[in-house]
């Protein structure tokens, strides 16, 4: 469709395939509603169980109605309220900060968080700077208090700088440039990136947050088992892994076969790769997005 090459696409980001949703007349919705359907059933949670459901997404079925009350009526959650969540790629970290507070209310034993994007719905096949990049996903997780506090959500350190949108956005079918033929004609309503921009951003912040988090807790890389990082570039999580001094079987990486699933890519590097985590291991959740938004989570993983 464009002018690319494999070999451009794996030297500058490391990227072989990507899922595509391609069927018309599907949203995010449904993926999102499929993850938390396998999700019910792995846990043996009843629907009626479910408390509150948060949907992290830049690409929601509609701009209203919330695609979290399309998922909670396509799953039959009846007696649960919850919203949507926009943090760009580090929308997870974004995310997972605000439902802990819910849980260390003490009010709330089960919240799902579903991540989910179409990210093919907003990219143009005729731009070859960004259509390599995006990949479909959906993951949900269940959220629960952990009895030991010694395990589960330790910290996060969460930072937006808004001269993130002159780098990374989607300028139409929002209040600013309402739907128009004009918009579509000049494009807008496709995703744009300068990506040399916030290439440059997000190395060093991505970097600086996690390296931060380590030395607020005196986190050694032998204290580490893993760092979980926003897949976007190789290049940019190879950086970070060695600012953290992590070698190379202690970062997650499975942009090769996904691609850049947004705020997705966290949890689906935690799915993917959850066989090898261990009871007790310190976890390092750390992304970059548009925004910009960046951040890190310190995780001790708790099953
Ligand atoms: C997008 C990204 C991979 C591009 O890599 P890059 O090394 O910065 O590439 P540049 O944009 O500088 O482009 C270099 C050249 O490659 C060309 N190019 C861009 N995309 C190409 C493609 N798919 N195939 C071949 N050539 C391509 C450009 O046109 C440019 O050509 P020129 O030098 O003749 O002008 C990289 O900038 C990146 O990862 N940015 C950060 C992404 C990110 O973290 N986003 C936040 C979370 S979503």
């Amino acid at each position: 469709m464009v002018d690319t090459s494999d070999e451009w696409i794996m030297s500058r980001v490391g990227i072989k395939e990507r899922r595509i949703l391609k069927e018309d007349g599907l949203g995010t919705s449904f993926m999102a509603s499929i993850a938390v359907q396998r999700l019910l059933k792995a846990t043996h949670t009843d629907p009626s169980e479910v408390q509150m459901l948060v949907c992290h997404t830049v690409t929601p079925d509609m701009v209203f109605t919330a695609t979290s009350n399309i998922i909670c009526d396509k799953c039959g959650i009846k007696n649960a309220w919850g919203f949507d969540t926009n943090a760009g790629c580090s929308g997870f970290l974004f995310t997972f900060e605000t439902i802990r507070r819910f849980i260390e209310t003490g009010q709330y034993r089960k919240i799902i968080i579903v991540c989910g994007e179409r990210m093919s719905s907003i990219v143009n096949y005729e731009d070859r700077t960004t259509c390599p990049l995006f990949g479909d996903a959906a993951v949900a997780l269940m959220i629960e208090p952990s009895e030991d506090p010694s395990l589960g959500f330790q910290d996060s350190i969460l930072h937006v700088d808004g001269i993130g949108r002159r780098y990374l956005y989607q300028t139409a079918g929002g209040s600013l440039y309402p739907a128009s033929h004009d918009n579509v004609d000049k494009r807008m309503h496709f995703i744009h990136q300068e990506g040399q921009g916030v290439f440059k951003y997000a190395v060093v912040n991505m970097a600086d947050v996690s390296e931060e988090m380590m030395k607020r807790h005196n986190l050694t890389a032998d204290d580490i088992a893993y760092l979980v990082p926003h897949q976007a570039n190789l290049r940019i999580i190879d950086a970070t892994a060695r600012r953290m001094g992590l070698p190379k079987e202690k970062v997650l990486i499975n942009i090769e076969r996904f691609g850049n699933t947004a705020g997705t890519s966290i949890p689906l590097a935690i799915w993917d790769f959850k066989s090898r985590f261990k009871k007790g291991d310190n976890l390092i959740l750390s992304a970059f997005g548009a925004g910009f938004t960046w951040g890190s989570i310190f995780y001790r993983w708790a099953y």
